[in-house]
């Protein structure tokens, strides 16, 4: 028998899934936007921190693969799934480099995933000025401060040039976004909604981009 340390908790047993009730299943949908919405909007209801927090997966130059979380920050049909980064950050140089990722929604409270793949843009300036402003000025300041993802010597030292950065601004809120940051969209070639059901009899229902339109299959769990 292996030895299951005492951290990670047993499977679920009959008596827990009949506790619990029944889960709903997934809608039809030929409009994956529109249930990714409603989706987010349950999530905002029920998780208590970061509803819209996603892990983006890049590849690297050696095609290694990297993940990390991210907030997704917009969402619409001609401009896909946005969000905001350093773009000379290691997410930043492997998304130039391979202009493809990959997303990943899970919320726990709900026993929800959607899995997302695409092709990445970056948003035009204009977006991500207009976003940059609605951060608060301290944020801002850190955006252009921090050289995402490259070593630091030391706290002191970022400290020392967030202090030095707000000390040029000041109480202005005019604080300009720097040419490092700013947004990226990716534009969703397929999404797979998954629903969590008792004894791992999971649902799940994948749309694959066909030119204009999208087609919808369920999958075995
Ligand atoms: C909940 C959460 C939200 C985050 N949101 C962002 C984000 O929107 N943009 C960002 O650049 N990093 C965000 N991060 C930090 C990233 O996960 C990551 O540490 C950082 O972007 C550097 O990644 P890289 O070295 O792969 O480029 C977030 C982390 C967490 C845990």
């Amino acid at each position: 028998m292996t030895n299951v340390p005492v951290s990670i908790p047993r499977s679920p047993s009959a008596a827990d899934y009949t506790a619990e009730g029944d889960r709903p299943l997934i809608p039809e949908t030929s409009d994956p936007f529109e249930l990714l919405e409603i989706w987010l909007k349950d999530a905002n209801e029920h998780e208590p921190n970061d509803s819209t927090a996603m892990s983006l997966a890049t590849v690297d130059a050696d095609g290694m693969p990297d993940v990390r979380i991210v907030l997704l920050r917009g969402l619409n049909p001609l401009d896909g799934l946005q969000f905001y980064t350093n773009y000379e950050s290691a997410k930043g140089a492997q998304l130039a480099a391979h202009p493809k990722a990959a997303l990943c929604f899970h919320w726990k409270s709900l026993r929800r995933q959607v899995r997302i793949r695409g092709t990445i843009r970056k948003s035009t300036p204009e977006q991500s000025d207009a976003y940059f402003q609605q951060r608060a000025p301290q944020s801002r300041i850190a955006a252009i401060a921090s050289d995402q993802s490259r070593p630091l010597e030391n706290r002191d030292v970022f400290n020392q040039r967030v202090a030095e950065i707000s000390s040029i601004y000041g109480d202005d809120d005019d604080i300009p976004r720097p040419e490092h940051w700013g947004g990226y969209r990716l534009m969703p070639t397929e999404i797979e909604f998954w629903q969590d059901q008792a004894f791992r009899m999971h649902d799940r229902l994948k749309l694959v981009r066909d030119a204009e339109s999208w087609t919808q299959s369920r999958l075995y769990p």
